[in-house]
């Protein structure tokens, strides 16, 4: 049997139908050969399509190395990162962690744990971490490309500060490992002055297609998924995301649905997960498409939710609200878990027609009842067959959600790998904080404060 993830798209018709994907064949093929060949906009950015093949075995062992030493020496490591520097790694370890860690006793707890700063400028949440961490050891792994991104920066500052004030520049330095760009910016000037060890963030890849690179792959090595089934998985996506025959290639295939969907006034997509694991999967996954395709007024808005915790709070827009959304639903095939409904005649709770039924099994009607009803009420729904929640499987996801997306923007016309809106907010908070050189954006701010209409404050 296939052992990798299928694209299910029969319940997207009737709202696609065979004319409309016969249509489809030729552009996506030509987006397909367009990402290919770097021929399309952002092409200085297409080392992820090989980066699972070629990746060297040193970097592999290093990654390794490290990672042992981590999970020999500390209790915790904290990953310093935002957007594509964090959500990728965070996305995987949360897959593969346990839900109540934090209620399990600390013998039966893996270690180190993995945590996560810089994602945000919270005076409370970074309270709240260098509390936890007081009595602990702790490693830090700080990942900027550019090295210069404000809310890392900061959240690095002060944990460096920390580990220099207990360790002494030399044991802080131990302590330390940075992951950027391998010539230029501010970390990788301080990582060869101070003599961190250093992880190199290839110039062709840019930061959301960056999580099968060191800067995923150390963060789940200390977390204990291995970085070489993962890849492995990635790597076995490439050839069918590669062939040049729309109802063949399942990335094609999804980027074209996409499109067709998005060209008929479906504007908003929601990635629905069943299981509560797959939650930080799609921050990353929404990432990934909102900052590649949310440009030139046009994009399709990247929404989740985790079923059937949602069901009861956005199942009834869903089933009956605007009809411009549809579904792209992650369904585990073989789920884990092995829990029985316990018999129980006594609760008279109308339940006892399910005793003895397993939990994996109800799920699976519920996610079953629930497609058909979305769909009958007009939502069309994409099912992502994943053979199992592994680490492999998790690595084929990410390359297939990675390729549709270069060629969705392609489909789309816009360059899926830059991020010029992004800059309009970090221009303003520098201008607001007063950094030297934006005194002119300062002074223009304030002249567009001034003419908001006042008092109208209820
Ligand atoms: O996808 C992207 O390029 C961005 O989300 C970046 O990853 C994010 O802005 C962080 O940038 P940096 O790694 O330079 O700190």
């Amino acid at each position: 049997m296939l052992d990798r993830i299928r694209v299910d798209y029969s319940m997207t018709a009737p709202f696609l139908d065979d004319r409309d994907w016969a249509g489809a064949q030729a552009g996506a093929v030509r987006a397909l050969a367009t990402l290919e060949d770097g021929r399309g906009p952002g092409a200085a950015y297409l080392g992820w399509l090989r980066y699972p093949e070629t990746v060297a075995g040193a970097e592999l062992e290093g990654i390794e190395q490290i990672a042992r030493e981590v999970r020999e020496e500390a209790e915790a490591l904290v990953v310093v990162g935002i957007g594509g520097s964090y959500l990728g790694a965070r996305a995987v370890i949360e897959c593969f962690g346990h839900a109540f860690s934090h209620l399990q006793a600390q013998e039966g707890r893996r270690r180190p744990q993995v945590v996560f700063a810089g994602q945000n400028l919270s005076s409370s949440y970074l309270e709240g971490l260098l509390e936890a961490l007081e009595r602990k050891s702790f490693y830090v792994n700080v990942i900027s490309k550019s090295g210069t991104t404000t809310e890392p920066g900061l959240a690095f500052r002060l944990l460096r500060r920390i580990l220099l004030d207990r360790y002494g520049r030399e044991g802080a330095a131990r302590r330390i490992l940075s992951t950027t760009d391998g010539r230029k910016g501010a970390l990788r000037a301080l990582s060869e002055r101070e003599g961190y060890r250093t992880f190199v963030i290839p110039d062709d890849i840019g930061g959301r297609y960056s999580v099968l690179t060191p800067v995923g792959l150390l963060p789940m090595a200390v977390a204990g998924v291995p970085p070489e089934e993962v890849l492995a998985g990635a790597r076995s996506m490439i050839a069918p995301c590669a062939v040049k025959e729309l109802l063949q290639n399942p990335a094609a295939l999804y980027a074209a649905g996409r499109d067709l969907l998005w060209r008929k006034g479906y504007h908003t997509e929601i990635l629905v997960a069943y299981d509560p694991r797959l939650q930080s999967f799609a921050e990353w996954w929404k990432q990934l498409f909102g900052e590649s395709e949310g440009k030139e007024g046009k994009g399709i808005f990247p929404a989740s939710a985790v079923f059937t915790t949602d069901l009861h709070s956005l199942g009834q827009w869903i089933q009956e609200g605007p009809r411009t959304i549809f579904e792209t639903l992650l369904h585990v095939e073989d789920e884990a878990g092995s829990l029985r409904v316990p018999e129980d005649p006594d609760a008279r709770d109308e339940l006892e027609y399910l005793a003895g039924r397993a939990w994996t099994d109800i799920q699976q009607q519920a996610a079953a009842g629930t497609r058909l009803a979305h769909h009958q009420g007009g939502v069309p729904v994409f099912s992502l067959e994943v053979p199992r929640l592994s680490p492999y499987h998790l690595g084929q996801l990410i390359y297939f959600f990675e390729k549709a997306c270069g060629i969705s923007g392609t489909l789309l016309g816009v360059n899926p790998f830059d991020q010029p809106g992004v800059e309009a907010y970090k221009q303003n908070v520098f201008a607001l904080l007063g950094k030297p050189g934006t005194e002119q954006a300062a002074a223009q701010l304030a002249a567009l404060m001034r003419a908001v209409p006042k008092g109208k404050v209820v």
